[in-house]
């Protein structure tokens, strides 16, 4: 049995347009950095390639035929009482070079189309302006993230969607997971992530520092981008809810060490300046330090600093999958900056999945909680939570049982934190409710979905939708509002 939530509790799932739409050359679209992608797997990164090179696998070009098939996929998501459904705008629909003076108006229909169709189905959109979806251009002829130009950029695509969409939308959020690049631990995840987020590219051995400045410097820029965008929204419409959104998984340390314990610390730090920022509208005090003692203080002005001031978020979406530990490798001083003062550790305590994410429902309690901590009475909105996994279909049926108890168990432990600890969280969409291109590895086998996509991890297959049994668990879910688990 779970905890009843309220009636107005936003259940639901989410998507984003480049896992998903396909058509990446149709209707005026643009190239984006999730275009030059290729194929990846478990344990082998996805690689950038120069342009689009003939010949190469790039799953993000077909997704799965979303573009077309939204209005057969939105009734399945109806089906199973969904009172919201998240996806991106592909800003290269909008825009398809980032600096166009004009947008595409064929873009700007086709999203027409699409909420009409949810507000249709009694469904409200949820909708990320940033997912990995920059247009390449920017990269080529700016840098990415790195001139200060692309704020301006992105504002005036931010600005053109409200203003179009104003009667439409009402929940927004700036950049997916703007706090991933942030993670240079890991040389292969900090390669994409760097480029998902910000479009830098650096190369084989540059020094940490190095890399470390310029993502400081970039993320800088899409704050600043960010805030300047939640103020024209609300001057456009204030009932807007604009949101920032965070990766928000829990760190532990490895053990009671004290030195363990300042790595946690300082590994949050390292990441919840972006938080602190999109919430407060200021930089907390690690981070000034930092700048100040490392010399490279990155391009902040007066200007900036009451532009983030003026520009806070009205709540934090975050995702949900996992937990790492955190074990301190260097004497016990670790700094802010100090990305090579831990290490990331297996938890003998928690199983993994075939991909090696650490499965954990009290991690969830334990971050909302954490959450709510750090920014009292501040609404929270669970926008991606799942579990990718391997699905077999026998005579037509998916009995995905692994995936309802990952979900059962994380959305009981949500439950609790909503209704024991009173901590404000709005709504609950799962990620990928419907199969779709992995973002991490580029895999169609990686599937997070209710509903099963016959295709394959070249993109093979014909497409058709199956109900997999979690598609009928989840519709009790919400039926029951959170009672039926
Ligand atoms: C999040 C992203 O990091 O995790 C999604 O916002 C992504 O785009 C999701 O799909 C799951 O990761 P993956 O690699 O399994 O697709």
């Amino acid at each position: 049995m779970g905890l009843k939530l309220d009636s107005d509790f936003l259940w639901g799932g989410a998507i984003a347009a480049h896992q998903a739409e396909g058509a990446w050359n149709v209707g005026g679209k643009g190239v984006s950095i999730a275009d030059i992608l290729t194929a990846g797997a478990h344990n082998q990164p996805r690689q950038i390639t120069d342009g689009v090179i003939a010949g190469l696998n790039y799953p993000n070009h077909h997704g799965i035929y979303f573009y077309e098939s939204y209005k057969t996929d939105l009734a399945l998501m109806a089906e199973m009482g969904f009172k919201a459904f998240r996806t991106s705008i592909a800003w290269t629909r909008i825009f398809p070079n980032g600096d166009d003076a004009q947008p595409n108006e064929e873009g700007l229909q086709f999203y027409d189309d699409l909420f009409d169709e949810m507000n249709r189905l009694g469904i409200e959109p949820v909708v990320t302006l940033n997912h990995f979806e920059m247009p390449y251009h920017l990269v080529e002829a700016y840098g990415g993230w790195s001139d200060r130009r692309v704020i301006d950029f992105f504002v005036t695509y931010a600005e053109t969607v409200f203003n179009r969409y104003q009667d439409k939308v009402k929940y927004w959020m700036t950049h997916n997971e703007i706090s991933n690049q942030a993670n240079l631990v890991d040389e292969a995840m900090s390669e994409f992530m760097i480029w998902t987020n910000s479009g830098l590219r650096f190369p084989a051995g540059t020094p940490t520092e190095e890399k470390l400045a310029a993502m400081v410097q970039a993320g800088h820029y899409e704050l600043v981008a960010s805030a300047k965008a939640v103020a024209i929204g609300h001057a456009i419409n204030p009932e807007f809810m604009i949101g920032g959104m965070l990766n928000v998984a829990p760190l532990y340390p490895a053990s009671p060490k004290p030195a363990d314990n300042l790595a946690v610390q300082k590994a949050r730090q390292a990441r919840d300046w972006f938080s602190d920022v999109h919430v407060r509208g200021a930089y907390p005090a690690e981070f000034e330090a930092f700048a100040d003692r490392t010399g490279f203080r990155p391009d902040i002005t007066d200007e900036d600093r009451a532009v983030l001031q003026a520009g806070t978020v009205d709540y934090l979406a975050i995702s949900y999958y996992n937990s790492f530990v955190v074990k301190a490798t260097s004497a016990g001083d670790t700094e802010f900056e100090d990305a090579h003062g831990f290490e990331i550790v297996p938890n003998p305590e928690v199983q993994v999945s075939d991909w090696g994410w650490a499965i954990d429902p009290q991690g969830l309690r334990y971050t909302l909680n954490e959450l709510n901590d750090l920014y009292p009475g501040l609404p929270l909105m669970i926008v991606e939570n799942g579990f990718g996994a391997y699905d077999e279909v026998v005579d037509g049926q998916v009995h995905d049982q692994y995936r309802i108890d990952y979900l059962k168990a994380h959305i009981a432990e949500m439950e609790k934190a909503i209704v024991n600890d009173g901590i404000p969280v709005i709504g609950y969409l799962s990620w990928g409710p419907i199969d779709i291109v992995s973002a991490g590895t580029g895999e169609m086998s990686k599937r997070y979905g209710y509903v099963y996509v016959d295709l394959d991890d070249m993109g093979e297959g014909s497409g058709e939708r199956l109900r997999k049994d979690s598609f009928e668990w989840y519709k009790q879910v919400i039926t029951s509002q959170g009672v039926t688990l």
